[in-house]
């Protein structure tokens, strides 16, 4: 019998993030969560990442004491609250209206980093006002100039550590969005139509102007910056052709901790660890980007043998539950990025909404690490998962 989850639209009656994924897909408009919520190609990967967590069998000890509980973790150089972070994402100012600042305010309440995208809708000085730990992720751009305003800015903002993304220097195969528009930023008449039946949406979204990659947009030159010209701008933007020089060059620049995100095998995590940085991102990029990419949990353990306490690892794409993330860590992770959870949740309720789904997240590692005879991360190791 299928599961009857909750359709309401009260966030704090959402058991799951399944379900703050449902009040999400009910309050946007259909372009705007299919942009959170799909994959590339035939989402394979995407359905992989969740997949792979199923054929992790969980064994448990029992008769321990685990009345006291503690779901902290070092994180580069000082405890995390437990052991996630805020992935960076795009355009949260379409989920909700400064939903960057949500996101951060929600990470900052639960003792975790938030990581603001390149293509955020929001001022990286106005997301430093939430506080808490902030990592700044960075598009490599072609016009350095840009990159070099928004490395000085983030790094007199206070945030901590520069996360460079390299797995999306191709523009990927999401057809749903060349379904939604019928040019690069103008959506078809049937995806217009579609959005004005969310009339609340439009007017929530709207009282503070479209949503603009805020911190990039004053490099646009003034007559490029109409919605649908933008589109185009950023995508010239993207530099196809980075390299490792480009990974120097950023140790160079940035004095803050470094981490690259979109390592997948051994060879790319040496030459990460040889150009001085300071942690790494196993990610397919939730399976939005190479269509059958393999899953990050996938080359998790192999990378953590060669490179475990030599830098910091972590691990995203997939992640929804409590018992997923307490299945990382037993493979080795420092700890898990999650993108899709805490933006369903901002986008079904906002702050609030972000901080709910975080909540849950927090319940179901606390549980899960108490009903496996487990008082704390520093006794979590592969052990408890059943090798047969
Ligand atoms: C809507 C959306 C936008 C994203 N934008 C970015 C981005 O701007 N920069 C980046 O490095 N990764 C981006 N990602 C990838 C996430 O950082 C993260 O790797 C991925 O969401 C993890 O998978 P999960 O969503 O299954 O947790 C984006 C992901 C989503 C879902």
């Amino acid at each position: 019998m299928k599961r009857r989850l909750y359709s309401g639209s009260d966030y704090r009656r959402a058991q799951t993030i399944e379900e703050l994924e449902g009040m999400a897909r009910r309050r946007l408009p259909h372009f705007a969560f299919q942009y959170i919520f799909g994959g590339a190609e035939d989402e394979v990967s995407v359905a992989w990442n969740r997949k792979i967590f199923q054929t992790l069998r969980l064994l448990p000890n029992t008769l321990v004491d685990t009345s006291k509980r503690s779901l902290s973790v070092p994180l580069l150089g000082a405890d995390i609250s437990m052991p996630l972070i805020v992935a960076p994402t795009g355009f949260n100012g379409l989920s909700w209206p400064g939903g960057d600042v949500a996101l951060a305010k929600a990470a900052a309440a639960a003792g975790i980093p938030f990581s603001l995208s390149t293509f955020s809708t929001s001022l990286i000085e106005d997301v430093a006002k939430a506080g808490g730990r902030l990592w700044f992720q960075l598009y490599i751009l072609r016009n350095r100039e840009i990159v070099k305003n928004l490395l000085e800015r983030a790094a007199a903002s206070g945030f901590e550590a520069l996360v460079v993304t390299t797995d999306a220097n191709v523009a990927s195969g999401r057809e749903w969005d060349k379904r939604s528009y019928r040019s690069p930023g103008k959506l078809t008449p049937r995806a217009w139509l579609e959005t004005l039946l969310h009339p609340h949406w439009i007017s929530q979204i709207l009282q503070n102007g479209m949503p603009q990659i805020a911190n990039v947009v004053n490099f646009i030159p003034p007559e490029q910056r109409s919605t649908a010209r933008r589109t185009v701008f950023i995508q010239s933007q993207v530099q196809r052709d980075i390299h490792w020089d480009d990974i120097r060059q950023l140790r160079d620049q940035w004095k803050g901790k470094l981490l690259v995100k979109g390592i997948l095998t051994p060879e790319d995590a040496q030459r990460a660890l040889e150009l001085g940085v300071d942690g790494i991102v196993l990610t397919n990029h939730g399976g939005r980007q190479l269509e059958t990419c393999v899953s990050p949990m996938e080359v998790l353990p192999g990378i953590v043998r060669e490179f475990g306490g030599k830098m910091t690892v972590i691990v995203d794409s997939g992640f929804r539950r409590g018992t997923d993330v307490v299945k990382g860590m037993a493979l080795g992770a420092d700890a898990v990025m999650i993108g899709r959870a805490s933006l369903f949740g901002v986008a079904a309720a906002g702050e609030p909404g972000a901080s709910h789904a975080l909540g849950i997240l927090r319940n179901e590692i606390d549980r899960c690490l108490g009903m496996l005879g487990r008082r704390s991360f520093a006794e979590v190791d592969d052990k408890i998962l059943f090798r047969g």
